[in-house]
């Protein structure tokens, strides 16, 4: 199907089954009654000067994590109340990091670098402070003390968090803590202590100084000028041989009761062509690591088919995640208490063998007991494998001993060994299908009255809210464009309880405050739709249009009344049968999310058109018109729903008549262009001109004009012209055929232009 030309791409998701189903006659009627999805919002923003990485908020400002800089703006209105420059950097070989390289800027091997942020936090277990890594200076923090009468201010006291290693083995380098390739960077304050977990991307441009490690904990030093790792089990790499051919991809890293989990993109295997999604868990004690386990995390599409065939598509690519509490409805539908942790993700489809996302996306909560209590369905070697890309292929040693782990404990063993558990932990697309024509690269949720609601990000700028459910398929009530860059996964929801509560969502260089509240009702176009909103955006039918309910005096609507946008034909012939398309909305009602066209009528004056509702939908209604004895004008086509009725006056019963043809004689050959003059000729559906039975083609249609081409016959003889219109019959004078005519010669016989073949026609 075509996609209408005035609905911007976004508006597909929006569409989904019906689109299906309608079969385009009626889309101008369907971009009327949607969802208007071009509106463009006045929101409080900020744009960088570069693109934005990371974001926190903290004590009413929002710290801005970009290439080169720190921004720091206003909570309420995003304005910038200061700046930090973090680069670029001159780097050489021979100055280490926090150093001052200018004195070796004329020195052959030194390069400026771009200060990309690669993870920002804050830490308020000492000072409140602001913690920055970045991609330069071999992967170190700075950390920046807010003053607490003015947090703003990241100017004051700047730190580097480094300290040359006296006693430390070579190469290894606690302070280096992120690499430039990608870095997820969690800090946990535990038993008076900072501890920072860290995923790294990590490929053999690193080798030389083995410095980064692909997972590593590692403690804040009370001096707070580096860090240390408190044993030589607390960082994991991956083996330097597969280093290039087995990258992985830190995703999200939370915490979540007693432990610390990681969502990676990484092959399935060490020799696999194809990447799939996996869940990262260890005990936030276990500074050794040994309580690190791995696990496959798969979100599916399972597609009805006829009776036992099901199609299962699974969405491999992890692209962002959000950990919160569910709803109540949500919570019920999943199996989870209200004070459960859910992992929301959403994923794409990758192209083959490859870790490129498709336009393909699905969403799905994985609640983290669910996920707890499949790592305890080890079972025996089939299930669990060591740690191939940590160990190589052919390391045994794993199946010692594994723990059964429940979230009420982590107790360490430090005679416990890493793991890789292969059965996936599986769930299913909370949306069915909704999103497999956008790329979705970022989510988060939050909680009004009883639903849980989705903020998501499309790869496109879009942002949309939609209630999260597993029973129910809601559709997005907020869906506009922000911005032309990606939704960044990188988000932050504040005071989701509140009125005045808001996510912040980052699009390349900007960043935007939008509520949680729904912005507005203006964007729904149709009554149904209206009224369809979630109860917490209170959006009510009033006077024709959606507003805010308390900005309708009069009260708003309870009920939708059928809405015609457009019927044709607009006239029948008298024997009737001819099928009436009725463009519109609101025809029916919803029902349990259904759409029920079951109540709903038509009536041509006092007679029904007899609905074909095998052929109708939420926009289109398909009708057949009975006989009628006179000629009526401008009847009334009256819809009723059930629930009200609409009146649309432009239907007329006419008689269609045929007053003259010419010419009335043509060549046996036939194409002779003959035009029938008369009135009505357009009415009804289909039209058919015939000649001695044979099919006179048509040329143009009009009221009181059709013409077509006539047929050859054999014979020349006069022949009937017969006109059927729908059910109706007309005839006419004859047309009479005669010998074709001859020609003999044609002059002149040569021609200026090339190639032209004159053809001589006798008979
Ligand atoms: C961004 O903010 C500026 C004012 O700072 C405003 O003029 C502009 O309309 C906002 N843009 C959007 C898309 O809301
Ligand atoms: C580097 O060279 C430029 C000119 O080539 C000179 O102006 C500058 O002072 C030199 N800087 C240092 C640190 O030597
Ligand atoms: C390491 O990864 C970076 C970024 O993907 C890439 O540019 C570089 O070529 C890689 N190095 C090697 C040795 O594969
Ligand atoms: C996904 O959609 C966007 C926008 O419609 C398009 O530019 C892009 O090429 C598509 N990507 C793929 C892999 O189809
Ligand atoms: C959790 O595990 C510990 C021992 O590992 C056990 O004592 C405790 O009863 C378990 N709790 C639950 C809720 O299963
Ligand atoms: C939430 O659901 C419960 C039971 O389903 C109901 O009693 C309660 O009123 C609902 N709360 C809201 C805010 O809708
Ligand atoms: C419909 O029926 C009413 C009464 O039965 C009659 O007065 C009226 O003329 C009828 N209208 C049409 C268009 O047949
Ligand atoms: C039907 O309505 C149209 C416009 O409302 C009007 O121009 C036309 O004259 C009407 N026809 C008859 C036969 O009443």
């Amino acid at each position: 199907m075509k996609v209408p030309a005035v609905l911007a791409p976004g508006l597909l998701v929006l569409l989904f089954t019906w689109v299906q189903r309608s079969n385009g006659e009626c889309k101008e009627a369907l971009a009327k009654s949607e969802m208007n999805v071009n509106v463009n919002y006045q929101l409080p923003n900020f744009t960088a000067e570069t693109p934005i990485q990371n974001v926190i908020l903290h004590e009413h400002h929002i710290y801005l994590g970009a290439t080169n800089y720190i921004y720091v703006l206003n909570e309420k209105d995003l304005q910038k109340v200061a700046e930090y420059k973090t680069g670029p950097v001159l780097e050489h070989p021979d100055c280490l990091p926090c150093q001052d390289c200018s004195s070796k800027a004329n020195l052959s091997g030194g390069v400026w670098k771009d200060n990309v942020n690669m993870a920002l936090l804050v830490d308020t277990y000492y000072d409140d402070q602001l913690i920055s890594c970045g991609s330069v200076n071999r992967g170190t923090c700075q950390r920046h003390v807010l003053p607490p009468h003015n947090t703003a201010d990241i100017q004051r006291e700047v730190h580097c968090m480094f300290s040359p290693q006296a006693d430390e083995e070579p190469g290894q380098c606690p302070d280096c803590v992120v690499s430039a390739l990608g870095a997820k960077v969690l800090l946990s304050e535990k038993e008076r202590f900072v501890n920072f977990f860290v995923g790294n991307t990590i490929n053999s441009s690193y080798l030389p100084d083995h410095s980064l490690h692909s997972i590593s904990v590692r403690r804040l030093k009370e001096t707070q000028d580096g860090f240390k790792f408190l044993t030589d089990q607390s960082y994991i790499d991956v083996l330097p041989e597969f280093r290039d051919s087995y990258p992985i991809k830190y995703v999200h890293a939370f915490e979540s009761n007693h432990f610390i989990y990681f969502l990676t993109v990484q092959r399935e295997t060490l020799n696999a062509q194809t990447f799939h999604t996996r869940i990262i868990r260890f005990c936030s004690m276990d500074s050794g690591l040994h309580s690190y386990m791995e696990m496959p995390l798969e979100c599916i599409l399972t597609e009805k088919r006829r009776k036992r065939s099901t199609r299962e598509e699974v969405f491999n690519i992890l692209q962002a995640a959000y950990v919160s509490k569910p709803g109540a409805h949500l919570a019920k539908q999943i199996g989870a208490n209200l004070n459960d942790d859910i992992l929301y993700g959403v994923f794409a489809q990758s192209k083959p063998d490859s870790a490129e996302p498709m336009n393909r996306s699905a969403v799905c909560a994985f609640p983290i007991k669910y996920v707890n209590e499949y790592f305890n369905k080890i079972v025996n070697k089939n299930n669990v494998r060591c740690l191939q890309h940590f160990y190589g292929p052919n390391h045994e040693h794993c199946f010692n001993r594994m723990l059964l782990r429940n979230s009420s404990g982590c107790e360490v063993r430090s005679d416990e060994y890493r793991t890789e558990f292969t059965t996936p932990l599986p769930r299913i697309d909370l949306f069915m299908g909704q999103f497999n024509q956008v790329l979705l690269t970022s989510i988060s949720t939050f909680i009004k009255g009883n639903l849980t609601i989705a903020n998501l990000g499309t790869s496109e700028g879009r942002f949309m809210q939609v209630v999260v459910s597993r029973t129910v398929s809601s559709t997005p009530h907020v869906n506009f464009r922000l911005d032309s860059h990606p939704v960044s996964p990188e988000v932050i929801v504040e005071h989701p309880l509140n009125q005045n509560g808001y996510t912040l969502v980052i699009t390349g260089k900007k960043i935007t405050k939008i509520p949680l509240n729904g912005l507005g009702c203006g964007h729904f176009q149709s009554c149904s739709q209206c009224l369809s909103a979630p109860p917490f955006v209170q959006c009510g039918w009033c006077h024709d249009q959606c507003v805010r309910s308390d900005e309708c005096p009069s009260g708003t609507q309870e009920i939708c009344l059928p809405t015609v946008y457009k019927v044709f034909p607009t006239s029948a012939p008298l024997e009737g049968g001819t099928m009436l398309t009725i463009c519109g909305w609101d025809f029916g009602f919803r029902k349990n999310n259904k759409f029920d066209l079951k109540k709903t009528k038509v009536l041509l004056g006092n007679e029904s058109c007899t609905l074909t509702l095998s052929e109708s939908t939420k926009n289109t209604l398909k009708c057949t018109v009975g006989p009628a004895m006179n000629e009526h004008f401008n009847m009334s086509i009256i819809i009723s729903n059930s629930r009200g009725t609409a009146q649309y006056s432009t239907f007329s019963y006419v008689d269609p008549v045929i007053t003259r043809i010419s010419p009335s004689y043509g060549p046996k050959a036939g194409g002779t262009l003959l035009t029938l003059t008369g009135k009505y000729l357009n009415s009804g559906n289909s039209r058919h001109i015939s000649i001695g039975g044979k099919t006179c083609t048509l040329k143009s249609v009009s009221n009181s004009i059709l013409e077509c081409y006539t047929p050859a016959q054999t014979i020349s003889a006069e022949f009937p012209v017969k006109l059927k219109i729908d059910l109706a019959n007309r005839e006419t004078s004859s047309f009479s055929y005669r010998e074709d005519p001859v020609v003999y010669e044609i002059h002149p016989t040569k021609s200026f232009i090339r190639h032209v073949s004159i053809a001589r026609i006798q008979r």
